[in-house]
């Protein structure tokens, strides 16, 4: 009964119109939560809510490190789901997915192809010279 209005879905074209402190949304997770009243109670204070406002702010949120606590009384603010097809939009109008990316081993990869492909090319033109 008192949960009739928690399944709504928005775009994230209407997540996006509520992004002041008159009215603001946030998106976590794909869900929508409306958190201009909380912003006055933020521990985290309401500039970064307001940076985040109208779009995705699962990254930050995550980055947090936010609490069970935290994560807890979010549901309070829990207005809807944000639309399925806007799941990827938002993801992409962030910095990128939530995966962590393996440091030093992706870095080493990026340089070891081009060197090894430039040493490649290296050998090759040699040949070819050397051989007419
Ligand atoms: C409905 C959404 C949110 C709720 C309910 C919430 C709640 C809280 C709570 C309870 C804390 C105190 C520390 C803890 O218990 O983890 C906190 C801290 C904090 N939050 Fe949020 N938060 C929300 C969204 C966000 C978002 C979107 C950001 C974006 C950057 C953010 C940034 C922070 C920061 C920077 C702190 C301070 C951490 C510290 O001082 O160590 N929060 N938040």
């Amino acid at each position: 009964m008192s949960e009739k209005s928690e399944t709504k879905v928005y775009t994230l074209e209407e997540v996006n119109k509520n992004k002041t402190s008159q009215s603001i949304w946030v998106v976590i997770h794909n869900k929508v939560y409306d958190v201009t009243k909380f912003l006055d109670d933020h521990p985290g204070g309401e500039e970064v809510l307001l940076e985040q406002g109208g779009a995705n702010a699962t990254e930050s949120f995550e980055d947090v490190g936010h609490s069970s606590d935290a994560r807890e009384l979010m549901k309070d603010y829990l207005i809807g789901d944000l639309a399925e097809a806007d799941w990827e939009t938002s993801i992409k109008t962030n910095t990128g997915p939530n995966a962590p990316e393996a440091p030093s081993g992706s870095n080493l990869a990026q340089w070891i192809i081009p060197t090894i492909v430039a040493l490649g090319v290296a050998l090759l033109y040699r040949f070819y010279i050397a051989g007419n």
